[in-house]
């Protein structure tokens, strides 16, 4: 029989978020920490109200060790800006802690893959710590995987979206509002309108707070 999936074996069982940081560098919670660089934790305080959660590294987030530093972490951190979301208020990780992708047969690109809900849920562990040493007063989910990490495995974008609701699971008081992936604004042939729709789900957001 196949081992499980599952981060928890890897979790310590004291201490904040560095030395949770520390030890999700050495997780083998699942097959993804094989072929990318290195894990990348969540960035932000323990004081932030605001927690986004994305769905996996990119490229280039792999190679610097750091949530949202690429395309669409530019995309995002201008959105926010627009919607007078403070970054020092924010905390933001994603749903899956390793760079998932294949190879080009030609030249040495590495092309995003979408993780498994297998490995989303063998990674949502970490997830859970973090919403517990942060315990934002919101989490802002961005596209399908960390919606579908934190609302369960029915979850759609497309009817779910742009509404703050009690966090499932949750005894904090945490709430969660979904919205769109900035990578996929990106890919969008109707970009202007799709970023309007997230500036105006984060919008929502900051209104919550
Ligand atoms: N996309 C994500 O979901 N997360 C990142 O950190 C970067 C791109
Ligand atoms: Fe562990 Fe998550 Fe990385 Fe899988 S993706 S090895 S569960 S940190």
């Amino acid at each position: 029989r196949e081992a499980a999936y599952d981060a928890t074996p890897y979790l310590p069982d004291r201490g904040g978020l560095p030395a949770h940081r520390r030890a999700a560098a050495g997780c083998r919670g699942c097959p993804l920490y094989r072929d990318a660089t290195g894990t990348v934790f969540g960035r932000g305080g323990t004081g932030a109200r605001l927690m986004l959660v994305g769905e996996q590294p990119g490229d280039q987030e792999d190679r610097e060790g750091a949530p949202f530093v690429g395309p669409a972490g530019r995309l995002l951190f201008r959105a926010l800006a627009e919607a007078g979301i403070d970054e020092d208020d924010l905390y933001v990780t994603n749903a899956v802690k390793h760079f998932k992708f294949t190879r080009e047969e030609t030249g040495k690109r590495r092309i995003h893959k979408a993780p498994s809900l297998r490995e989303t849920l063998a990674c949502r562990p970490w997830l859970e710590a973090e919403l517990r040493l942060v315990s934002p007063e919101l989490v802002v989910t961005l596209g399908a995987t960390a919606g579908r990490a934190l609302l369960g495995p029915s979850f759609r974008v497309g009817t779910d979206r742009g509404v703050p609701r009690p966090l499932p699971g949750d005894e904090n008081g945490t709430r969660v509002l979904a919205t769109v992936h900035p990578s996929a604004v990106l890919r969008s042939p109707r970009r202007e309108e799709m970023y309007a729709g997230l500036v105006a789900d984060l919008r929502t957001a900051a209104d919550a707070l």
